[in-house]
């Protein structure tokens, strides 16, 4: 029965006619010769109706071929199969996408006697591919211009990708971190294996994902960098074969919250200064014309005392303590800024060596060394030199006590031009203060030191000197190498270079 069939009918017309998408046969000279069924189906035309007119004729209603990108020519020059894609519009508005295909048929010398040209409908995969295409352009523009650093980089944190933000936060370019650097070169030792360990467990944030890690990054010129960091592993059937990271540089956002920090501080001590000075300046001034009646009584009973009466010894002991009673009320009112300074513009290294001059007893500073630390160039403020000079004298004292007769005292001077200021430091090499005491040390009368070797008035009076000459005083640093302490004078003259000599 079967080889009836194909004895009736050549098998070769019955796949012709079986293939499932429109297909024609043509002469070189692009006559049609036949046309297969899902042709005449899809074109409503009859075989009679083209057989024996030019492709271009049965297509466009004309002889000359419309379509310059054809292939048909070359087909026959090359003897090889070639196609080409159109973009169709309907008469809907609606576009479709056709491959032309054209086969050539050859005769026993090898030469093309008829071309097949098969048309098949890729509007569906060419959608798909233009929809592809754009969301890829979309998700490179969002990496591009994401104002968040982000790189990707492979299995073996080879580095594939640094958007514009990571090459501006790393100082690499793109082209050269993707061709040389790995993911470790972006951190401090230790770091990436520690984020990489940390995104393959789960630790809350699910297996492969990492949300606001806080680390350092390096960049191109080796200096660290505070950032927030969020990562993900990408998988392809389980398998890790990329990751992404994204970097917030938190530098900014740290500056600002320890200005915020230092102001809440400041604001807090100003007010703490504000009410302990009101109360200070009180109790000053009412103990102070007392003990001036007791020094002018006592004194007057001095002077009228034979010098061998013995009550002339208990006399001088009640004088020399009103004295030590009138320092501290002086202490106390120059903390609560009752005194009046005496301005002038002096330069900064002047008084610092005045005020090394001024203490008293050479032998307290033992084996200490001084080293200064001045900047070259002459820094000039305007204060009540008696005034910073007792400042000075205050935090040397401290220094020598903290060290214990053993250590360098630094003293430095410097411009800090950028906000007008002069700023002189005092460092020794002691005990450092405890933290819990840092809050306290410039309250009047908190010592730490033996009962009656210190009044804890030291500080407190530096303070309140400092804030009258329009400064600031603080501790710039603290620990068990030893203590900076900071003082800042406002400046409004130019700093000049050089320093007459
Ligand atoms: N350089 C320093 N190193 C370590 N601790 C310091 C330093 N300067 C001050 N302190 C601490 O601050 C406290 C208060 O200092 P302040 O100068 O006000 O008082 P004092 O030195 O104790 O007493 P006074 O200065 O009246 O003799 C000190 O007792 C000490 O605990
Ligand atoms: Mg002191």
């Amino acid at each position: 029965m079967n080889e009836k069939i194909y004895d009736e009918l050549d098998w070769r017309i019955r796949v012709f006619e079986s293939l499932s998408f429109p297909t024609l046969i043509l002469t070189p000279g692009k006559v049609i010769l036949t046309a297969n069924r899902v042709f005449l189906e899809k074109q409503h035309m009859v075989l009679d109706s083209i057989v024996g007119k030019t492709c271009s004729e049965v297509f466009y209603g004309s002889n000359g071929c419309r379509h310059r990108a054809c292939p048909f020519i070359k087909v026959l020059e090359n003897k090889k199969g070639e196609s080409v894609l159109r973009r169709r519009p309907t008469r809907t508005g609606k576009v479709f996408w056709e491959e032309r295909l054209f086969s050539p048929i050859l005769d026993d010398n090898g030469d093309v006697i008829y071309v097949m040209e098969s048309v098949r409908d890729v509007t569906r995969m060419k959608t798909l591919e233009i929809a592809l295409k754009e969301t890829e352009a979309f998700l490179e523009k969002i990496i591009l211009n994401s104002p968040v650093a982000i790189v990707a980089a492979d299995h073996y944190d080879n580095i594939l990708l640094m958007n514009p933000a990571a090459e501006s936060l790393f100082g690499y370019k793109n082209s050269e971190a993707a061709r040389t650097l790995t993911m470790e070169q972006l951190y401090e030792p230790g770091v990436a294996r520690r984020i990489m360990r940390q995104l393959r467990h789960d630790d809350g944030d699910g297996v492969g994902k990492l949300h606001g890690m806080h680390a350092s990054i390096v960049n191109s010129w080796g200096e660290t960098i505070p950032a927030e960091i969020n990562a993900s592993i990408i998988y392809e059937d389980d398998e890790e074969i990329a990751k992404v990271c994204l970097y917030t540089d938190l530098s900014d956002k740290i500056r600002i919250e320890k200005k915020l920090e230092e102001a809440r501080v400041q604001l807090a001590q100003s007010e703490k200064m504000a009410s302990i000075g009101q109360l200070a300046a009180g109790v000053a001034h009412e103990i102070n014309n007392p003990l001036t009646s007791i020094l002018f009584y006592s004194s007057l009973k001095i002077e009228n005392l034979p010098l061998d009466d013995p009550e002339r010894e208990e006399l001088l002991a009640v004088v020399e303590d009103v004295n030590r009673c009138k320092g501290i009320v002086k202490s106390l009112l120059e903390y609560s800024r009752r005194s009046v300074p005496a301005k002038e513009l002096i330069d900064v290294n002047t008084i610092i060596e005045r005020s090394l001059t001024l203490i008293r007893d050479p032998k307290m500073f033992g084996k200490i060394k001084i080293l200064r630390d001045f900047s070259d160039e002459l820094l000039m403020i305007e204060v009540d030199k008696n005034q910073i000079s007792q400042v000075l004298i205050n935090l040397v004292i401290n220094a020598i006590a903290a060290m214990d007769g053993d250590g360098q005292l630094t003293l430095c001077t410097r411009p800090d031009k950028q906000r007008n200021k002069v700023c002189l430091e005092v460092s020794d090499t002691g005990c450092g203060i405890r933290k819990e005491d840092l809050t306290k040390i410039f309250d009047p009368f908190f010592t730490t030191k033996e009962l009656g070797k210190g009044t804890g008035l030291g500080l407190s009076t530096a303070y309140g000197l400092v804030k009258e000459n329009n400064g600031n005083i603080s501790v710039k640093h603290t620990g068990a190498g030893g203590t900076t302490f900071l003082l800042e004078f406002p400046t409004n003259l130019p700093i000049s270079d050089a320093k007459d000599d």
